[in-house]
């Protein structure tokens, strides 16, 4: 009997689903375990939205819609794109999927073939090379380095594009550092991309809303509009509009490979929830101030954690530009031993001191290909960040 295909072993399980199972485990067991590792807004989602979600239901929005979306959503949609960054999309160049993670899925299975390499920019999420992998491709990482910010140069990008490039992926604002391109760098990077027009861009902005003191948003197509019959445009409304449960991703992009991500869709899950689309429509065309409000809140939480994060012994953290996430760079501990006793060999096991010794959880660099980092999510509440901050100050003061 076989209960698992070969292609699954190209692929390991999520490690941040992972952490915040073991968290929950620990709390379980009466612990008192500090979870500053997980990838939503602990914030609730926004009442508005809650009632259209509410009203939608009880008007009988509650059968299946199109595949790629009910055509109100797509057109709320192209709106978005339209209003955040002067992009054209009509409907059929927009897909609805069950968060973004699915439309990103739906574009690189659809796409990608056996020996096509996607280059990704790293540290990472850890979702990119897994998918590529499943779709048969082979992932290309590039380190980027903390003294340009932890961003992808041209000349990097340049340097790894081969005949087998098919896609080009870049998140922007970056998780797990919070790294952020502005028009002029994406331009810069457009430039090298012109000169292959065999390579496809993704493009994952699901954290745009997520800048902070002002930080320009941009996205690819908007700093180099030549890009855009090859450019996908993914974004979702997990993390600007706190709805990770809901499930609503979607992506802008050239036709042709919309209706391939619809038909692929359309055998999968086939829409996303019309409940979730209903609560999305609300999102994306309502008010925007609860959305200024988290994000002036994250700002706040961002400085205090940096800033203490940087009184620990042997830390170095880089103030993020966007997303919710510090990324210490943690290799001056390592090597060393814990009050505990137990020997911090590498990032896996800080982590895991950290959490036996301390019941801090953080997930290790590792888990976004850059060993000698954590990340540490600042979507919590700001006592538990400080609370947490000091236990790591601690911990490491302790390092011997
Ligand atoms: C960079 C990035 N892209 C996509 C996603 C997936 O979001 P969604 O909830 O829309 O599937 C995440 C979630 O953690 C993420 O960090």
């Amino acid at each position: 009997m076989r209960l698992s295909a070969p292609r699954l072993d190209r692929i390991t399980a999520s490690p941040t689903l992972a952490t915040r199972m073991l968290a929950q485990r620990l709390r379980a067991e009466g612990r008192d375990v500090l979870a500053v590792s997980s990838g939503e807004p602990d914030f609730d989602t926004p009442e508005y939205i809650k009632e259209a979600a509410i009203a939608a239901i009880r008007a009988g929005a509650t059968k299946y819609t199109d595949v790629a979306g009910t055509r109100a959503l797509r057109q709320a949609v192209a709106g978005k794109f339209r209003r955040d960054y002067g992009i054209d999309y009509t409907e059929d160049e927009v897909l609805v999927s069950s968060g973004s993670k699915q439309a990103i899925f739906n574009a690189l299975l659809a796409t990608m073939v056996e020996g096509d390499e996607a280059i990704i920019p790293s540290p990472c999420w850890v979702s990119y090379p897994a998918i590529v992998e499943l779709a048969g491709g082979t992932a290309v990482i590039v380190p980027c380095e903390p003294a340009g910010g932890y961003k992808l140069a041209p000349a990097q990008l340049e340097a790894k594009i081969t005949a087998r490039t098919r896609w080009f992926i870049l998140n922007n604002p970056c998780n797990p550092t919070g790294a952020a391109y502005d028009a002029d760098e994406l331009r810069e990077l457009g430039a090298v991309l012109l000169r292959h027009p065999e390579v496809n861009i993704l493009t994952d902005d699901i954290y745009d809303k997520l800048t902070y003191d002002g930080f320009p948003t941009a996205t690819v197509v908007e700093a180099e509009p030549r890009l855009r019959p090859r450019t996908l445009t993914v974004n979702g409304c997990s993390k600007a509009y706190a709805m990770t449960g809901w499930r609503i991703g979607y992506a802008g992009g050239p036709r042709a490979l919309i209706s391939a991500m619809e038909k692929l869709q359309g055998h999968s899950t086939s829409n996303a929830s019309s409940i979730g689309q209903a609560a999305a429509l609300a999102a994306l065309t309502g008010p925007e101030e609860s959305v200024t409000a988290m994000r002036e809140t994250f700002s706040r939480r961002r400085d205090m954690v940096v800033a203490l994060l940087n009184d620990a012994q042997g830390l170095l953290c880089h103030k993020p530009l966007g997303a919710f996430y510090v990324f210490p760079d943690i290799s001056a501990c390592l090597g060393k031993a814990t009050a505990g006793g137990a020997y911090l060999a590498d990032d896996g096991a800080f982590v895991a001191a950290l959490l036996a010794e301390e019941g801090v959880a953080v997930v290790p660099g590792s888990a976004f290909l850059a060993p000698g980092h954590f990340r540490l999510s600042f979507a919590a509440p700001q006592d538990m960040l400080k609370e947490a901050c000091l236990r790591i100050q601690r911990f490491c003061g302790a390092l011997s």
